[in-house]
């Protein structure tokens, strides 16, 4: 399975001299140099994911957009060699176009910053400026959750609003056949320090009925967009929904799911 489906189309538009798109890296065997893009939580599914390719030489992207405690437990800090995040999918600011790296070799990072400053001409400063302020306050919210400026924690609140989500969507999915979910480990969250339930940013719901070939179809024939397991690389009875969708338009979606297994 990809992960991220852009990934290909960005390396592939690139048309680096020097790297290729080589696919899926659980069977990946050509000798070399390679970049491994390990996405954990995984970008459809949702489940946490190692890196694969089993020998030297290669270098490991680290993709953490999914890994904070709204979505899955916090088994452990971050320590890779070059890790990725964004406020994308931190805190939902999708439209501010910020991501940061923590990256160990001092040279990569330069590089990093080189490719950054000639693809983009400069980082919008508004967005900088934006990112900072939602990091500062997610930042006070943790550590002084409940004090007078910062309100609730954010992730506390994450968590729970995930949480009631999934239950909702497991609750109209176990009434019927039709559908299935994939099933997760729950984990010890050393963020939030208690057993916490992975609760994704996209479920990754298969059509059980062997009438259907093609989910996607079908769920659109229902005014439910979603995006079909072949853009992932996977059959066509899977498909990938928004978690994060705003509450009407959620409910609106259960509604239908629930419609079609009536
Ligand atoms: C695994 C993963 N990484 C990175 C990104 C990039 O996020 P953005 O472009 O919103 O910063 C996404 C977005 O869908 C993603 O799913």
């Amino acid at each position: 399975m990809i992960s991220l489906q852009s990934y290909p189309s960005m390396t592939d538009y690139l048309k680096s001299g020097l790297y290729k798109w080589a696919g899926d890296a659980r069977s990946f065997d050509k000798e070399g140099p390679y970049i491994e893009l390990v996405t954990s939580p995984n970008n459809p599914d949702g489940f946490v994911r190692h890196s694969m390719v089993n020998r030297t030489g290669g270098i490991l992207v680290h993709d953490l957009a999914y890994y904070w405690p709204q979505y899955t437990p916090i088994s452990s800090a971050a320590d890779h060699d070059l890790t990725l995040f964004t406020v994308s999918k931190a805190t939902g600011h999708a439209g501010t176009r910020i991501g940061w790296a923590l990256v160990k070799d001092p040279e990569v990072a330069k590089k990093m910053i080189k490719f950054i400053e000639l693809s983009t001409i400069g980082v919008s400063r508004d967005s900088q400026l934006r990112a900072a302020r939602i990091l500062e306050v997610i930042i006070n919210s943790s550590q002084n959750p409940g004090g007078p400026e910062s309100g609730e924690s954010f992730f506390k609140i994450s968590y729970h609003f995930m949480a009631e989500r999934w239950q909702l969507l497991r609750e109209a999915v176990n009434k019927g056949r039709f559908f299935s979910l994939p099933d997760f480990q729950q984990g010890f969250c050393q963020f939030l320090n208690q057993v916490s339930q992975p609760q994704p940013a996209f479920a990754w719901l298969k059509c059980e009925d062997e009438g259907v070939e093609d989910c996607e179809s079908l769920l659109r024939g229902h005014k439910i967009l979603t995006r079909g397991g072949r853009s992932f690389g996977v059959g066509p009875k899977y498909v990938r929904v928004s978690m994060l969708d705003r509450d009407h338009n959620f409910n609106l979606f259960l509604k239908r799911l629930a419609s079609i297994q009536t």
